[in-house]
């Protein structure tokens, strides 16, 4: 695990807010996330769920696609918070997108029911991933 520099009150609030945006009618699980870039722009997503079950796009996701929509390349801080028991985790079609994305020293900070938070890097979440570095040239 890796703690990089104190997490914002004001983002954990923010990816709150975002939370409750969420279309959920399917699991009614919500969750909420905010994508920091490395020049300190904020770029938020909530997931989406659709009627056609695996349509639904995760939080994390829709975040990083409108970051990289409006141009955005480094990215520093995720902040992540959803409905379970204690922290939200992402999954892993997110983890490997965000490994992509935003590189394995992306910190991302998962936040408890209780909000407190417990920071780990992209690299802890998805070790041994697969990478462009390992299709053929
Ligand atoms: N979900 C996310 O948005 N992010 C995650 O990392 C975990 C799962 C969403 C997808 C679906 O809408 C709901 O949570 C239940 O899986």
């Amino acid at each position: 695990m890796n703690t990089t520099g104190h997490p914002s009150e004001r983002l954990i609030n923010l990816a709150r807010t975002i939370q409750s945006k969420a279309r959920a009618p399917f699991s009614l699980f919500r969750v909420g996330a905010v994508l920091v870039t490395s020049s300190g722009a904020l770029y938020t997503g909530c997931n989406i769920e659709n009627s056609s079950y695996s349509l639904t796009i995760c939080a994390e996701r829709v975040a990083i696609f409108k970051a990289i929509s409006e141009g955005e390349t480094t990215f520093t801080d995720l902040y992540l918070c959803g409905d379970a028991p204690a922290w939200t985790h992402p999954c892993g079609a997110c983890r490997q997108v965000l490994m992509d994305l935003a590189g394995p020293d992306l910190a991302i900070h998962l936040i408890h029911r209780d909000n407190s938070v417990r920071t780990v890097t992209c690299s802890d979440l998805l070790p041994d991933h697969f990478s462009a570095s390992d299709l053929p040239s």
